[in-house]
């Protein structure tokens, strides 16, 4: 047997429980309470999300990835060969594997994963998929400034996003991430973005609102890890998953809601809910193609393209980095 193909470099950065603690009794201190999105994902919370992207309401993982294939060969041909891609939020392979594939000759891969199990697997199995492609994995908060390890080839640097993950940061959080991700990539680079857009309200609620209750499962995993990583006392019982558009904001919100007056204990601090009151896990905004392309020129990038499926459920946008993100 020849040799098999290995990771190119992975880090681990991942945060820890007193980060976790910290940032927790900061959200559940403040007035309305919230708990930080990004730790849904452990290795269960992944799983988890693995089943949502298969579930019958939740139509953005389906339309995104078959719109990416229908468009794949374009998007190749716009960022020629050689390429360096580099992705957000790199959960499960399909999409990138979409990428790769029809790139031609793609030098290097980074997949950036708060999930370390999640992002292994897939750095692993890409490394092994294309063999001349050097892959790295970093696992990492990707919300934060973080430092991406030296990429090979002279093609494009482009940033993958996609999942509608840019929705989940406010309007101001978005335009900041695309401005970073455009000095990641520096001048001539690009970012290839996942937008849902904006629909009937029925549709929205149900996507995060599922029959089955996997999105509350879910959504209820937050405070599983409470209980588990920072010695929480949370009864699940006590708590329920709620999901809604908020149609003036713009933006699907998920709750947890406090079915009865309690106090939970956290950490030493002793956190009191009133009945009914919530706890605010989760915004996923929606966007309409020109909101989005204003946000990304708020940003300083420039839209070049956007395709949308033919239901108009979902788009991909092909944003284009200008010279004033060189950086001597
Ligand atoms: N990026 C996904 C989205 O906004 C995340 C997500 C899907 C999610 N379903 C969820 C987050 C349910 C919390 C609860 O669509």
């Amino acid at each position: 047997m020849n040799d098999k193909p290995t990771i190119a470099s992975f880090a681990d950065f991942r945060p820890d429980r007193e980060k976790f603690l910290a940032e927790a009794l900061a959200g559940l201190g403040a007035t309305p309470k919230t708990l930080p999105s990004k730790y849904f994902y452990d290795d269960r919370g992944s799983a988890l999300f693995d089943l949502i992207c298969e579930l019958p309401e939740y139509y953005v993982t389906r339309v995104e990835t078959a719109l990416l294939g229908s468009i794949a060969d374009e998007v190749a041909t716009i960022i020629g060969q050689d390429a360096a891609i580099i992705e957000y939020g790199t959960g499960s392979s399909e999409k990138i594997r979409i990428l790769l594939t029809a790139l031609n000759r793609p030098a290097a891969f980074v997949g950036v994963d708060i999930s370390g199990d999640a992002l292994l697997g897939v750095t692993d199995a890409m490394a092994r998929h294309f063999p001349d492609m050097a892959v790295h994995g970093v696992c990492a908060d990707f919300t934060q400034p973080l430092k991406l390890p030296t990429l090979a080839g002279s093609g494009k640097r482009v940033v993958f996003f996609p999942g509608s993950s840019l929705g989940n940061f406010d309007h101001q959080q978005a335009e900041d991430f695309l401005a970073n991700a455009a000095k990641t990539v520096g001048p001539d680079g690009a970012l290839l973005i996942g937008i849902d857009l904006k629909k009937d309200v029925d549709t929205l609620n149900a996507a995060y609102d599922d029959a089955q209750g996997i999105t509350a499962q879910f959504n209820l995993n937050l405070l599983t890890r409470l209980n588990r990583e920072c010695g929480a006392d949370f009864d699940l019982e006590d708590f329920r998953h709620r999901a809604f558009y908020n149609a003036k904001a713009g933006r699907v919100e998920m709750h947890l809601v406090s079915l009865r007056a309690q106090t939970v204990s956290l950490g030493g601090a002793n956190i009191a809910f009133t009945k009914g009151e919530t706890i605010h896990t989760e915004n996923s905004y929606k966007y309409s193609t020109s909101e989005f392309q204003d946000l990304s020129r708020r940003a300083g990038l420039m839209p070049l393209h956007v395709w949308t499926d033919a239901d108009q459920l979902f788009s991909l946008h092909y944003l284009h980095v200008g010279s004033q993100y060189y950086m001597p």
